[in-house]
């Protein structure tokens, strides 16, 4: 459900008007509804309402700490990949003991720090982690809980930069080998073993990949449970898609039960990982026109955020729907290309968009509400954007514009040259 609406001409989200909103902090920044965010967790609880399951929000879509805090708040889990996230959470209010560590290269001080927090379990992706956990976990004196990732072969149908399960990929443990790691991790005194994991990829926009995926991971899980390792829960990971512009993704509702589905009756726990689908259409970029230019023929409309703000167009050429705050149509209407200011030719929001706009105009840049500020950089030497919280008619700056001095912190001039 996207969270904004026009009214009078205007762009709103929830009750506050996004140009009062972008006039008032400046731009470029990033804006999130707290309702459209738990309409969408909320969306999974109803959906798993029958099964014995647990939602762990993708910490890496939206890693802002109110905005975990919002999910925290409705008891959901967290799927970390990095020490970094994991203090996050923890500061934001979530359980410890609903954490899901994913994340292929995980230190040994990163496992210390989850260990002595106590998660609810670590994703192993490969055996020589495997066995750095176990090592761990045994100089510490303590039992790892954990599942192994398990990398099933199947091809999502999305974008290969973001398509993890097939087997070239550097993802998780072939499934085929699945069964021994785990003998082996039964003879580790250190580890429990308490799940099975699998992420096939993002922005997936069909239902049965994902189905084809928890096949065999059931496969896999009966196949040990004849061997005696009996799993506790079962962990499809995240990436059920969003519209960005014509995709017609299944809604969390379908989705969920063509999981159930093939999971009635069974007695672990249903873990899922998802990640845009709970937080991309609940935000949005707010950014200005600075300049209208015309090139060769090619009109551009230069704005205020770059590909340091929002890296998805350049990496990934994703489509990001971007329209006026103000659609008030008293520019001429033309084709533009949306660049920003980084000085790099794939520097861009969105190519050949139809827009009436003039300098100083605000633009939104929808559904950026996951991977948006959170692939954010200070490419350029620019400070990242502000993050704002809407609920109702308030909003709550829940992360400062970043000033000069905070892209120069930490760094040291070298001492002074002595002369000869
Ligand atoms: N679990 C694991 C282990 C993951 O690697 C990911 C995403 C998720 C869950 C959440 O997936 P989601 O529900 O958000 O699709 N930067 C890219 C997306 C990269 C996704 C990486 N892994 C983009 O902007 O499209």
């Amino acid at each position: 459900m996207s969270s904004l609406h026009r009214r009078n001409q205007q762009l709103w989200m929830e009750d506050v008007s996004l140009q009062e909103l972008a006039v008032e902090h400046s731009t470029p920044c990033y804006v999130y509804s707290k309702r459209g965010i738990e309409a969408n967790f909320l969306a999974y609880e109803q959906g798993l309402a029958e099964q014995k399951h647990l939602v762990c929000f993708a910490v890496k879509a939206n890693s802002n700490i109110a905005v975990l805090q919002i999910l925290a708040r409705l008891g959901a889990g967290f799927d970390i990949v990095s020490i970094g996230e994991l203090e996050r959470v923890i500061l934001a209010g979530g359980s410890a003991d609903k954490i899901v560590f994913s994340g292929v290269g995980k230190t040994a001080a990163e496992m210390c720090r989850a260990l002595e927090v106590g998660i609810r379990c670590f994703n192993v992706e490969s055996h020589a982690e495997l066995l750095l956990l176990n090592e761990t976990a045994g100089a510490m004196g303590c039992v790892a809980p954990i599942s192994l990732r398990v990398n099933p072969d199947v091809d999502p149908l999305t974008h290969p930069y973001i398509s993890t399960g097939l087997k070239e990929n550097k993802f998780g443990i072939d499934i085929a080998e699945a069964e021994q790691v785990y003998q082996l991790a039964a003879t580790l005194k250190n580890l429990r073993i308490v799940g099975i994991d699998c992420h096939i990829g993002s922005q997936i926009t069909e239902i049965d990949p994902f189905v084809e995926a928890l096949e065999h991971l059931l496969d896999t899980v009966d196949k040990l449970g004849a061997q005696g390792i009996k799993l506790q829960h079962v962990d499809v990971g995240g990436g059920l898609g969003v519209r960005y512009q014509d995709e017609q993704p299944p809604k969390v509702a379908a989705y969920l039960s063509a999981l159930l589905a093939r999971f009635r009756q069974r007695s672990e726990t249903l873990v899922l990982e998802p990640g845009r689908s709970i937080t991309a259409d609940a935000g949005c970029l707010i950014t200005q026109v600075q300049y209208i230019k015309t090139n060769g023929g090619k009109h551009f409309a230069m704005v205020d955020a770059g590909m340091n703000d929002l890296l998805r167009p350049a990496l990934y050429e994703a489509w990001m729907d971007i329209q006026p705050l103000l659609n008030d149509l008293r520019a001429p209407t033309r084709t533009y290309d949306v660049v920003g200011p980084v000085c790099e030719t794939g520097d861009f929001l969105g190519q050949d968009r139809s827009l009436s706009i003039e300098s100083g105009d605000f633009l939104c840049v929808y559904s950026a509400g996951a991977y948006g500020f959170t692939m954010s950089s200070n490419y350029n030497s620019r400070p990242r954007a502000a993050e704002i919280v809407i609920s109702g008619a308030e909003s709550y700056v829940v992360r400062a514009r970043e000033t000069i001095q905070d892209l120069t912190r930490g760094e040291q001039l070298l001492p002074e040259e002595r002369s000869s």
